[in-house]
């Protein structure tokens, strides 16, 4: 048997933004991870369990739209193979599904680098090739992704991160002081696909707005790298703030969303903002070390169903 697994992932800066062109910041939770397993088949066929979403399946039998169908057809048809051997596939992941935390992307990344493995393929697989087809996969999730979440996941590192044709401008950076963040779920579930979807309507009918949000978010991305390359924690805070405030008026917060932000606020955090599509999902929260206690707790009394922490260092 073999095994491989992919973080999760939080956007600190530039949602939504960044599928318009703008530059964003994109960092892996190393905690929270999916695991793929591949092993020998004790029946015929692709088989496909995942335990935790109650599924087992046999591949021949899903839909060509299905995602698990696809990262197994984009690993066979590379590696030029008529045929996969008999086997079983499966995953797991402790990363909540649609809370905007990439469990899509580390899926299909853990999937891409399990199979590969199990195929004697590694040689011909680099991680360029995991980031691209966890990003073919993407475009089931999300429609038309940036490709920051595949970037992130598959290179486990910090990305400044903008899309750019022929190739994505992906640039790693230092991280001068720490930053403590607080990730805490609205315990709603929120589709980034149907938000990305309703953006690009919304963009189409009021150009204008939308790019001047657009403009502010890759500003903001962009100041606050050179804030975390300078270890300016408070200004960071400030362009979280900010940030948030232009994915309010996008319309992608929501009330849970927006309370949560308040009461992090009011309870001294630097920053605070939602990550991912939004509308559900999750939010962040910039904190010092006093502070994370306080913060946690008013989170969860304003209704978070779960706050964990993460350093980014
Ligand atoms: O909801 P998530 O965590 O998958 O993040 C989506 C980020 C967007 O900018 C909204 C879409 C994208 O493809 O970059």
């Amino acid at each position: 048997m073999v095994q491989s697994s992919a973080p999760g992932k939080i956007i600190l800066f530039g949602e939504h933004a960044v599928v318009y062109g703008r530059p964003a910041i994109a960092v892996p939770l190393s905690d929270l991870r999916a695991t793929a397993a591949v092993r020998h088949g004790r029946r015929s066929g692709v088989w496909l369990l995942a335990p935790d979403l109650g599924v087992e399946k046999r591949l021949a039998e899903s839909d060509a739209d299905d995602a698990f169908t696809l990262v197994v057809r984009l690993v066979r048809e590379a590696a030029t193979l008529e045929a996969l051997p008999d086997m079983e596939i499966e995953v797991r992941s402790a990363i909540p599904i649609a809370g905007g935390l990439g469990s899509g992307a580390a899926i299909s990344a853990a999937m891409v680098r399990a199979l590969v493995e199990f195929l004697g393929l590694d040689h011909r697989f680099d991680d360029a090739k995991v980031s691209q087809f966890t990003y073919e996969v993407e475009k089931i999730h999300h429609g038309t992704p940036s490709g920051i979440d595949n970037t992130v996941v598959t290179y486990e590192q910090p990305v400044y991160f903008a899309r750019r044709s022929p190739t994505n401008l992906v640039e790693t950076f230092e991280v001068k002081r720490a930053l403590r963040i607080l990730v805490a779920d609205t315990g709603v579930q929120s589709s980034t696909k149907i938000v990305v979807d309703d953006v690009r309507l919304r963009w189409r009918q009021q150009t204008a707005v939308f790019e001047k949000l657009f403009d502010l978010c890759g500003q903001s991305a962009e100041r606050a790298r050179k804030a975390i390359e300078e270890g300016d924690l408070y200004e960071i805070g400030h362009l979280m703030n900010v940030n948030h405030k232009a994915l309010t008026e996008m319309t992608v917060s929501s009330v849970e969303l927006d309370r949560l932000v308040e009461r992090a606020l009011s309870a001294g955090a630097l920053g605070a903002k939602l990550s991912g599509g939004g509308r559900g999902g999750n939010m962040l929260a910039l904190v010092t070390p006093e502070l994370e206690h306080p913060v946690r707790k008013s989170l969860l009394d304003a209704g978070a169903t779960a706050v964990f922490a993460t350093t980014i260092s």
